[in-house]
């Protein structure tokens, strides 16, 4: 009985840890989306994201993690995910993700967006546009105890019959303590996601890459991170990270700013 208590008290705590890494690294976005925009360096966003991060005492997840070189990722145009900021000038129809994971006390809140750069190409906007709808398509199909390869398929027909492809080396992920843990989300359906069920306290990101292109991803040889795809076509992701609740799915990093469900993206 105790004992049952105890795990009670403690599931509770995990819960609102996890809200509140989720809204911190929300407001990180709302705090960085305006600064997205022509003639910025990706390297200043980082600089941003990293000053803002730290002045609220936190600390941002992806600098050295695993040897990472930044505090986020920024991946333009035909990089698939895992772009190291830099010296790149963003430029009027470039499209950029920029994907934020901050540590609040010790828990992780993971999210991204994919934005459009000025005027962009109606083929980019569409690529976009895809990549926000499957994340939705996906979280919508969310129920306590669902498979996890119910994700998969949602994602699936819609890239599907867009005539987009979905990443497969690259997938969403148990997130908590841990910057990346059990289970494992792929964004097509798996046999492993087949027999793999979200329980209620799991917390997971979802965070579908679509490409314009085949599936297929390359990683630069020289940084050892950006992943580009192999034909060289576009591709776009929007990330959340997601607390199965008791009674369905909690969007822990749903941001004011942003695009909201079911919206365009801009
Ligand atoms: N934020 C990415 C994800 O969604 C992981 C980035 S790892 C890094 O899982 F090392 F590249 F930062
Ligand atoms: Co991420
Ligand atoms: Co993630």
């Amino acid at each position: 009985m105790l004992m049952n208590r105890r795990r009670r008290e403690l599931e509770k705590a995990k819960r609102q840890a996890m809200r509140a890494a989720g809204r911190f690294n929300a407001e990180l976005m709302d705090f960085i989306r305006p600064h997205v925009q022509p003639g910025i360096t990706t390297g200043r966003l980082d600089e941003l994201v990293r000053e803002y991060t730290l002045d609220h005492g936190h600390v941002p997840a992806c600098l050295n993690y695993q040897g990472f070189p930044k505090s986020c990722c920024t991946s333009v145009n035909e990089v698939i995910c895992h772009g190291i900021p830099g010296p790149y000038v963003l430029k009027e129809g470039d499209i950029v993700n920029v994907d934020l994971t901050t540590i609040v006390q010790g828990w992780h809140g993971d999210q991204s967006e994919t934005f459009l750069i000025g005027e962009v190409s109606a083929e980019a906007r569409d690529l976009v546009q895809c990549a926000f709808d499957c994340l939705w398509a996906a979280i919508d199909v969310l129920k306590p105890n669902c498979r996890v390869a119910d994700i998969g398929a949602a994602v699936v027909q819609i890239a599907h019959q867009r005539g987009y492809s979905v990443v497969r080396d690259y997938v969403g992920h148990g997130v908590g303590r841990r910057f990346h843990q059990d289970p494992t989300i792929s964004h097509v359906p798996t046999p492993e996601g087949r027999r793999q069920r979200l329980a209620p306290g799991v917390t997971f990101t979802i965070e579908p890459m679509i490409n314009a292109g085949v599936c297929d991803g390359v990683q630069d040889a020289r940084d050892g991170w950006t992943v580009r795809t192999r034909d060289g076509r576009l591709s776009a992701q929007f990330e959340h990270t997601i607390l199965m609740g008791n009674e369905g799915p909690e969007v822990l990093t749903l941001t004011r700013g942003g695009p909201q469900r079911g919206g365009w993206i801009e």
